[in-house]
C-alpha cells in the first residue's frame, strides 16, 4: 500500500529533486510496459501499469499539494499554464481508477467466450495496446511539461 500522507515540512527544492526521480523511474515502467505491449503480453502490460498507478496517483497530489501551493501563493501571475498541466491529472486518475478497470473487464470477459471469432479478438488486443500506448504518451509529455514548467516555477516561487 502507498503511503497517502504529504510530508509538508520536506524542502520544495528537495522535494522537486525527487518527483524528478521518480518521472525517471516512472520511465523505466513505461519501457518494460511497451516491450510487453510488442510481445503481445497485454495483460502483464495491464498489471505493471495497475501496480504503478497509486505510486502515479500520489505523486500527482502532491505536486497539486505543494507545488501548485507555493505557486498561487507567490507566483499567483505567472499560474496559467501550471494550473492547466495540473488539470491533466484529472484524466491520469480517470484512466487509472476507471478505464483500466474497464479495459482489464473486457479482457477477462473475453476468455469466457473461447468460441468468439480470433478476428474479434485480435481486435480488442490491438485496442488495448493502442490505449496503453497512448496512456504512456500522453504522460510522457505530461512529465515533460511539469519539469519544464511546473517545477521552474515552484523553484522560484518557493
Ligand atoms: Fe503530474
Amino acid at each position: 500500500m502507498v503511503d497517502y500522507r504529504i510530508n509538508f515540512n520536506e524542502p520544495i527544492p528537495q522535494m522537486i529533486q525527487r518527483l524528478k526521480k521518480e518521472h525517471t523511474n516512472f520511465e523505466i515502467i513505461f519501457k518494460r510496459t511497451e516491450k510487453c505491449i510488442n510481445e503481445n503480453a497485454i495483460k502483464d502490460a495491464i498489471k505493471i501499469i495497475h501496480d504503478m498507478s497509486e505510486s502515479i496517483i500520489k505523486h500527482a497530489v502532491e505536486e497539486e499539494a505543494r507545488l501548485m501551493r507555493v505557486i498561487m501563493q507567490n507566483a499567483k501571475e505567472e499560474s496559467a499554464d501550471s494550473i492547466k498541466i495540473m488539470q491533466e491529472h484529472n484524466w491520469v486518475v480517470d484512466f487509472l481508477k476507471h478505464k483500466l478497470q474497464n479495459i482489464e473487464d473486457e479482457i477477462n470477459q473475453q476468455q469466457y467466450h473461447r468460441q468468439q471469432q480470433q478476428q474479434l479478438q485480435l481486435q480488442l488486443q490491438e485496442k488495448v495496446k493502442g490505449e496503453i500506448n497512448e496512456f504512456i504518451t500522453n504522460l510522457r509529455n505530461h512529465f515533460s511539461e511539469e519539469e519544464q514548467i511546473v517545477f521552474p516555477l515552484a523553484l522560484k516561487a518557493d
